[in-house]
Order: C-alpha cells, then sequence, then structure tokens
C-alpha cells in the first residue's frame, strides 16, 4: 500500500500543497519552521483523524483559514485497486472522513484504511514515558490483527467506566458493583491473553531488528497485565474490592497493563543514551511494521520527522536500509539536504525541498 498523490489545504503553513509521493522514499528537507512536520502531521491525521502535536485541530488549521482538508490516492497492492481517502475539519468543528466518497463512521475506519508509524522528537515517551504510552503502541499491533479486537476493546472501556462510575457514586450498590466486576473479568482476560501472544510474536521481530542495529545489548520485552500473574483477577478483584471503594476506581486489569522494556536485564530507559533510546524506538516500530506486514499481506506507511537527529550517519543508514527491506512507503524530514543525499544512494526515492509552506520537488 501507498498514496500517489497527497493533497493537503489548510494544515498549519501549508495553504495548498499537492505532492506526487514516491512508493518508497520521501525525503522532505528544508529550514526550521519551513513545514516539514506539519506534512507529516497532515498525512497523520489522514490515517488516524487526529494531530499528534495537538488535541485540537483549532490549532493546526491554517490561521488565515477556517477549515482544512487533506487528501490522497492510495494505492492497494494486495486488491490492485486504487482508492481516495480524505479528511476534513469543517468551519463548525465538525471531523469528516470518506472513502472514495462515501462517509466514514469512526477513527477506527482510517486507522483500517491508512496503517502508519509514526517516529518523531517525542517518541522516547515509548521508553520514558507512562504505560499508557506502551499500551496504545501494543494496542496498535493486535488492533491490525485480531479482527474482533475493537469490539472486545470498547466493551471493555465501557464495563470499565461503569463500573469506576459506581465506584465514583457516594453510595455504594454492592450488587451492581460485582456485576460490573463479573463482566470486566472475562473481558480483561481476553485482552490479556491477545495482547500476551502478539507479544511473544513482536518481540522475536525487535530482538532482530535492534541486533542489526547493533550496540543496544540484549531486549527483552515482558508483559505486566495489570494485576499479580500468580492469582486469578477474579481473586484479586474479590481481595480488593474494598480498596476500588475507598480509592474509586479499579485498580486491577488490563488498563493497567504495561510492557517492561529491558536490555541486559536493565529498565532500558534507565540503561539507553539518548539516542539509543532512539534507536530501540525504532527497532520496536519497525518491528511492528514487519509483524503488521506478515500477518496483513500489506505493508504500512512509517513517518520519520527529523531522520537525523540524534542517529548517527551509520545508523541512520541502518534505518533507512530496514524500511527499503520492508518495501513500505516511508517519508522522512530533515533539515540538510546532503545529510540525505549519501544516505538514499542506491535507493530509489523522491526529495522534496519544503521553503516556507511551499513543496517542491528537487
Ligand atoms: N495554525 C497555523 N497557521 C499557520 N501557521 C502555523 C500554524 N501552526 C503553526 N504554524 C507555523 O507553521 C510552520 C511550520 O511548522 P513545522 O513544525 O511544520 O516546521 P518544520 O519545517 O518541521 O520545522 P523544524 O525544522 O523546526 O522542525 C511554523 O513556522 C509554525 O509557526
Ligand atoms: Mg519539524
Amino acid at each position: 500500500m501507498h498514496l500517489s498523490q497527497l493533497d493537503i489545504l489548510q494544515v498549519r503553513n501549508l495553504q495548498d500543497v499537492r505532492i506526487c509521493c514516491h512508493a518508497g522514499a520521501n525525503v522532505i528537507y528544508g529550514s526550521n519552521g519551513s513545514g516539514k512536520t506539519s506534512l507529516l502531521e497532515a498525512i497523520y491525521l489522514l490515517g488516524r483523524g487526529r494531530s499528534f502535536k495537538h488535541r485540537d485541530l483549532r490549532v493546526v488549521v491554517n490561521n488565515h483559514a477556517d477549515e482544512l482538508v487533506v487528501s490522497a490516492r492510495i494505492e492497494r497492492h494486495r486488491s490492485n485497486s486504487s482508492h481516495q481517502l480524505g479528511v476534513k475539519r469543517t468551519a463548525q468543528g465538525r471531523f469528516e472522513a470518506r472513502l472514495d466518497g462515501k462517509p466514514l463512521q469512526s477513527a477506527v475506519q482510517l486507522v483500517e484504511e491508512l496503517p502508519l508509524q509514526l517516529i518523531d522528537a517525542h517518541s522516547f515517551t515509548l521508553l520514558e514515558g507512562g504505560p499508557l504510552q506502551r499500551r496504545q503502541f501494543l494496542d496498535w499491533g493486535v488492533f491490525h490483527v485480531e479482527h474482533g479486537y475493537t469490539v472486545l476493546w470498547r466493551r471493555f472501556q465501557k464495563a470499565l467506566k461503569q463500573r469506576n462510575q459506581l465506584l465514583r457514586h457516594g453510595r455504594m450498590d454492592a450488587e451492581s458493583l460485582r456485576a460490573w466486576t463479573a463482566e470486566l473479568i472475562p473481558l480483561s482476560e481476553q485482552i490479556t491473553s491477545y495482547r500476551k501472544q502478539y507479544l511473544v510474536e513482536l518481540t522475536q521481530q525487535a530482538i532482530a531488528v535492534a541486533g542489526r542495529f547493533g550496540g543496544l545489548g540484549v531486549l527483552e520485552l515482558e508483559y505486566y497485565q495489570g494485576w499479580d500473574h500468580q492469582r486469578s483477577l477474579e481473586e484479586v478483584m474479590k481481595t480488593d474490592e474494598a480498596r476500588d471503594i475507598a480509592t474509586a476506581k479499579t485498580n486491577h486489569g488490563a488498563h493497567k497493563a504495561d510492557i517492561r522494556i529491558k536490555v541486559d536485564g536493565v529498565a532500558a530507559a534507565e540503561r539507553l543514551s539518548r539516542g539509543q533510546i532512539k534507536l530501540l524506538v525504532y527497532a520496536l516500530k519497525l518491528a511492528q511494521g514487519m509483524h503488521y506486514q506478515e500477518k496483513v499481506g500489506q505493508s504500512c506507511l512509517f513517518l520519520l520527522d527529523d531522520l537525523p537527529a540524534e542517529l548517527d550517519y551509520e545508523h541512520r543508514g541502518q534505518v533507512v536500509s530496514c524500511l527499503n527491506g520492508l518495501g513500505c512507503q516511508y517519508f522522512m524530514t530533515g533539515v540538510d539536504k546532503k545529510d540525505f543525499e549519501e544516505l538514499v544512494v542506491g535507493i530509489a526515492h523522491q526529495m522534496f525541498h519544503m521553503e516556507h509552506g511551499v513543496a517542491s520537488v528537487g
């Protein structure tokens, strides 16, 4: 799968940009503030229905405009078909998405249509941030390979919300609380089982990629399921019911899960240098892309914001060679053209020069 043409209207300083994308490597270079990250933000918006920089899309709409539009021609290699995907944030604040002119009902459909991975200046939070980032990372993978996962996830969220609402409610209705606990337990267990299975498969890929990068040490990914693994969730929730009531929240379950990422037996965030952390994030996301490709039979798209930052020349080359090996489409940005010139020798690519929100080939 790849984008053959991308149209961006009124996304930050990109007022009207059209580029014909390369099916493989796309390099976007230009000075600070020229609009490189905004171009990636536009693609991300198309694939996720939200920005990776701001929750509020009002900030993303160009200052002089009321609405933004991003659309792209998607070429599907598997089905040998071509589709038009588009999103719009209207002046009234509505978010609309369309595939071949037909409205899409939710952002989940966008994610299915345009699977993408982003690595930017904040990606170190995958290692250094809270568990939410790692759960989201894990769930991206499970969502794409397990068809029933979205429904399961929604049912779980609903049951959790109901149980927490009840816990926050002053007068405790013990019967209702137990009913929601009973609903929640099997959902938590199913989510856990999908995630565990996925993590086992992903770990093998991640070890292989990290090994290619070299110098990262022995990688381990350990799943913490959100409750004591030696006890059943039923038992844990029964024992801790009083604590749930006292704290007015559900303290155990799949929503508390985490991945413990270690190198040489030590938490990766404590052991690795900044550049190595970035490299490990690349290894994890590339592994996810590989796993996705193996399971789904198509490639996902990679957005690499400021690839040269923090990575030495050799490691940049290894990242690019991995992406090339995957045969996926990728967009990488950086300030200096010369940082990319040697990197893409022998690799089919397209370079774009970004200047004051205008992208030109070259
Ligand atoms: N809503 C908006 N309307 C117009 N311009 C905006 C808006 N939001 C941000 N900008 C401007 O868009 C420009 C492009 O920002 P962007 O982050 O894409 O730059 P960049 O090329 O990635 O720069 P850097 O090399 O520093 O990362 C900035 O000058 C920013 O001030
Ligand atoms: Mg930028």
